[in-house]
């Protein structure tokens, strides 16, 4: 009898060992966000949030305003809170360096999420080949306007591009600009402000109020004397629909323009398919939040991370590179990029596709699910 009691004692202690390992090993993760201002960063946060949740990780999302001082304090307040791990998709790809050298001190492994960080903090990047997202916009601009089939026509055509802050901005812009460029130098394509470098063109937080006043003054000061413009490459969503506003409130021309974007915001597709917007460069994001979630799992579980073989056992397509991010000079940032997607009014139907989009009652619009 007293053999079986021990044994059951021992059995509950060993059991009791278990469900305390098991509690202790509930990994905590922060997920810092830009803003809940620009509509895709919602959607980062609630999949980021739903994916380690789900795979059992205490999570702290916070969003900081497009303020870097607040998102300084934000990942303060995660690091004394004791996150195992860092998610953030910086405001001032600069702005983080005494947090992160803090989380670097703690070996506290962090993942720049959709934008770079400059700081060799980072472990890794997840997010969209950024150049390709400025290319695919400069290459739909180039069919649009059939500029290899130009002759002596002369296009009219300017440029909105991102934050100055975020290092996505001077991906985007210079893959559009380096499809354009050619055309530009033989004079096909004119761009009456003059305004053709990213210090030019930038919009500070991306902001759609900047993008607006900005438009405004360039259509008041080069186009008011029936210039017609012919096309608008916006690097994303929030600026282009300042750049519609403006088009709306301050262009005569009565031409359809060509009018690029980026994130498939909601008001952005009512406007392509109202024919104000031509096109938007599509990023699941969702998809992006599930490659951060393998990433992270393999980097708190202590695997040795075999890259290419993590991106290609993704259900998605990824790629993995080691040439394209550096998180400080010469110092290479292990990369997990996906594959952006143009959508026009004529391709909609893949957007409901991903599940995240849904027709309205009118089957003319999108709404998001
Ligand atoms: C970029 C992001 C884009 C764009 C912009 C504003 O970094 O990759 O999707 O929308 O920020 O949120």
């Amino acid at each position: 009898m007293k053999k079986i009691i021990s044994l059951v004692l021992a059995l509950a202690l060993v059991l009791g060992l278990c469900s305390f390992a098991s509690a202790e090993a509930v990994k905590k993760v922060g997920i810092a966000m830009p803003t809940q201002s620009l509509e895709r960063w919602n959607r980062d946060g609630a999949y980021l949030q739903d994916q380690f949740k789900a795979a059992g990780y205490d999570v702290i999302l916070t969003y900081s305003d497009n303020d870097n001082d607040k998102q300084v304090n934000d990942i303060a307040n995660m690091l004394s809170q004791n996150v195992d791990m860092l998610i953030i998709s910086c405001i001032d790809s600069a702005g983080l360096n005494t947090v992160l050298d803090e989380a670097a001190e703690k070996g506290i492994p962090v993942i720049a999420y959709d934008r770079m960080i400059e700081n060799d903090a980072v472990t890794y990047y997840v997010s969209f080949d950024n150049y390709t997202v400025g290319v695919l916009q400069g290459q739909f601009v180039k069919a649009a306007l059939d500029l290899d089939n130009a002759g002596d026509k002369v296009f009219n055509m300017e440029f909105t591009g991102g934050a100055p802050t975020d290092p996505n901005a001077f991906y985007f812009f210079n893959g559009a600009y380096d499809q354009l460029k050619e055309y530009i130098e033989k004079g096909t394509i004119k761009v009456p402000s003059g305004q053709t470098t990213m210090e030019q063109v930038g919009t500070e937080q991306w902001s759609t109020d900047t993008a607006l006043s900005r438009a405004q003054n360039i259509l008041g000061s080069y186009y008011a004397d029936g210039t017609i413009l012919d096309a608008w490459l916006c690097s994303n969503d929030s600026t282009a629909r300042g750049v519609v506003q403006a088009l709306d409130s301050d262009y005569a021309g009565g031409n359809a323009v060509v009018v690029t974007g980026q994130d498939g915001d909601i008001a952005n597709l009512i406007n392509v398919v109202d024919g104000k917007q031509t096109m938007t460069v599509y990023k699941n994001v969702a998809n992006e939040a599930v490659v951060t979630l393998s990433v992270a799992k393999a980097i708190l579980a202590g695997d040795e991370i075999d890259g290419a073989a993590l991106a290609a056992a993704q259900e998605i397509e990824c790629a993995y590179d080691t040439e394209s991010y550096f998180s400080s000079e010469g110092h290479n940032t292990p990369s997990f990029l996906l594959v952006p997607t143009v959508v026009t009014k004529d391709n909609l139907q893949y957007l409901v596709d991903t599940g995240l989009y849904k027709w309205d009652a009118d089957q003319k619009y999108l709404e998001a699910v």
